[in-house]
């Protein structure tokens, strides 16, 4: 599995260096919270940050859109370094238009869905993304437990894509840490996003090593 830890859980008035602690504990993508106080209750950080830190590594940007009307902000999150953007099903926007808006910029398109959103709401969408996000906590905020019920819509997304043989890489968020990634690891997850569980460890590395080897 590959590892992108959440800067969420990092020392904000030292983001930078947090990234590069992390780059060089062997995370294999940064994952950058986006929330709009709107779509989920909390604020966190916009594309002036996103472009601010992107001089600090060279790994992938995995930005997760927690806001309303993600296809007005797309332009905004390339011009500041993005690599991915995946953007919520439930949010208000077109969502084949901010597929396509992604594309248009070179960008890799996600779509994610909250815990209460059924995995069957993708799969309009599997043949024109390149991942999708299934939460594994109610987005909004960091250090919240691993909902392991959530692990169904990961092989229904799975099996669909088989089905029709696409190639969608599956991710997951919230509450993933050494406890909880051989979970995730046994239902074939490609990607963990952890914050708490990379940011709050003794030991970086090791942290990311186990979620990675789970
Ligand atoms: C939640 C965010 C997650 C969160 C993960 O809304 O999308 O990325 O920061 O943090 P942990 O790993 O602490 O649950
Ligand atoms: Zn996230």
């Amino acid at each position: 599995m590959k590892v992108a830890p959440s800067l969420l859980s990092c020392n904000f008035a030292n983001m930078g260096e947090e990234i590069k602690k992390v780059d060089r504990a062997g995370a294999d993508w940064i994952h950058l919270d986006v929330m709009d106080g709107h779509f989920v209750p909390n604020l966190t950080i916009g594309p002036a940050i996103v472009s601010a830190v992107r001089p600090y590594t060279e790994l992938p940007f995995d930005v997760h859109l927690m806001i309303d009307y993600p296809l007005d902000y797309i332009d905004a999150f390339a011009d500041a370094g993005a690599d991915i953007i995946t953007f919520h099903i439930e949010a208000m926007s077109d969502i084949l238009m901010t597929i396509d808006k992604i594309k248009s910029r070179n960008i890799k398109p996600g779509l994610v869905i909250k815990p209460n959103t059924p995995a069957e709401d993708v799969f309009p969408y599997l043949d024109k993304v390149y991942m999708i996000l299934v939460m594994t906590v109610e987005p909004g905020f960091g250090g919240q437990s691993f909902m392991e019920d959530m692990m169904p819509k990961v092989t229904a997304i799975k099996n669909e894509c088989a089905r029709r043989n696409l190639n969608v890489l599956v991710e997951v968020d919230g509450g993933i840490s050494e406890k909880t990634a051989p979970t995730a690891s046994k239902f074939g997850v490609d990607i963990c996003v952890s914050g708490t569980g990379v940011f709050k460890a003794q030991d970086t590395a090791a942290a990311i090593e186990s979620i990675r080897n789970a």
